[in-house]
């Protein structure tokens, strides 16, 4: 018979563990942060005092977004739009950033793009677009923002995946995006290091809610979408990634750099049924 589970609630608040000023006076810049797991990530970092730019293609919604952040967490949210895909943008949107608050201590890249598709019908254009948005928008990302995080000596998180430790079908394009983030990350945080600089990757796992999973859920007969059913019994929620970002980016980590860290309940380590 299967062990009974026991199933925990939905996260808990960072600010019940961290300390509510953990980053005041800091800024967070943010590609992606106009919906979804990075939303969340900056709303847990302004939760602990810090200022942010949310960064993505659609004003109306990051507007909307920045609106409701800065009236739950107290502190300013400035949004700015670009897309990831033109360095150009992306700089000048840094440069917004900086003129606005002066500096930026913290880097999530987490714009990305998903869809489902066998690679026998993903379009050229296909695979290059999810390459353009994850890996050539992180790079462009951390070329414009390294100087500011150099004098702050800040630090990097990456919004990965773990579709890529195993042969995911219908994932390639993004397969082979995310291992680059990976590996870019890597690369960052070996570089720069000796500037004080850190880089890390979250790499979640199913995460309920969120656009992403809404594409990509399996769905059973009925239409109804299926959990992964990992160890812990639930899908994850935003809140576990935002309180995993939380911890990355405080003090708490400081010997921490150059990881990924899983953030899916245990989903990886769980074998298939046969
Ligand atoms: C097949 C598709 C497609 C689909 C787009 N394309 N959607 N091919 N199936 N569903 C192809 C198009 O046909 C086109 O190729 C090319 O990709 C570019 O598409 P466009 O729509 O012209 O580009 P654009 O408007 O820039 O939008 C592309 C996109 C968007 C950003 C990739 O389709 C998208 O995926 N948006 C969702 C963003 C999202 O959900 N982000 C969260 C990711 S979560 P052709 O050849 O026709 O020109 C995540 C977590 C993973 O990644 C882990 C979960 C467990």
């Amino acid at each position: 018979m299967a062990p009974q589970r026991h199933v925990e609630p939905a996260s808990v608040a960072s600010t019940a563990v961290f300390h509510k000023d953990l980053f005041k006076g800091k800024v967070l810049f943010c590609t992606g942060g106009g919906s979804g797991i990075c939303k969340a990530m900056t709303e847990a970092v302004m939760r602990h005092g810090a200022h942010a730019a949310i960064v993505g293609r659609k004003l109306d919604r990051l507007t909307a977004s920045a609106k409701e952040l800065s009236d739950a967490t107290g502190n300013q949210c400035l949004p700015v739009q670009a897309d990831v895909r033109d360095p150009k943008q992306v700089q000048d949107a840094v440069a917004k950033a900086v003129e606005k608050f002066g500096r930026i201590d913290f880097v999530i890249c987490g714009a990305a793009g998903n869809f489902l598709a066998p690679i026998s019908k993903l379009s050229e254009n296909g695979f290059r677009t999810v390459i353009e948005i994850d890996t050539l928008g992180t790079y462009y990302t951390i070329k414009a923002t390294l100087p500011h995080i150099r004098v702050t000596k800040g630090s990097y998180i990456h919004v990965s995946a773990t579709l890529h430790y195993r042969g995911t079908p219908y994932q390639v394009h993004v397969s082979a995006a995310k291992a680059a983030v990976d590996a870019t990350s890597t690369v960052l945080a070996v570089e720069e290091g000796p500037h004080g600089v850190r880089s890390n990757v979250i790499a979640p796992g199913p995460i309920g809610g969120t656009e992403g999973m809404d594409r990509l859920s399996a769905r059973d007969a009925s239409g109804k979408k299926q959990t992964w059913g990992g160890p812990l019994g639930r899908d994850g929620d935003v809140g576990d990634i935002a309180n995993a970002t939380v911890f990355l980016f405080s003090d708490a980590a400081r010997f921490i750099t150059a990881q990924v860290i899983v953030v899916d309940g245990g989903c990886e380590h769980v074998r298939p049924d046969p």
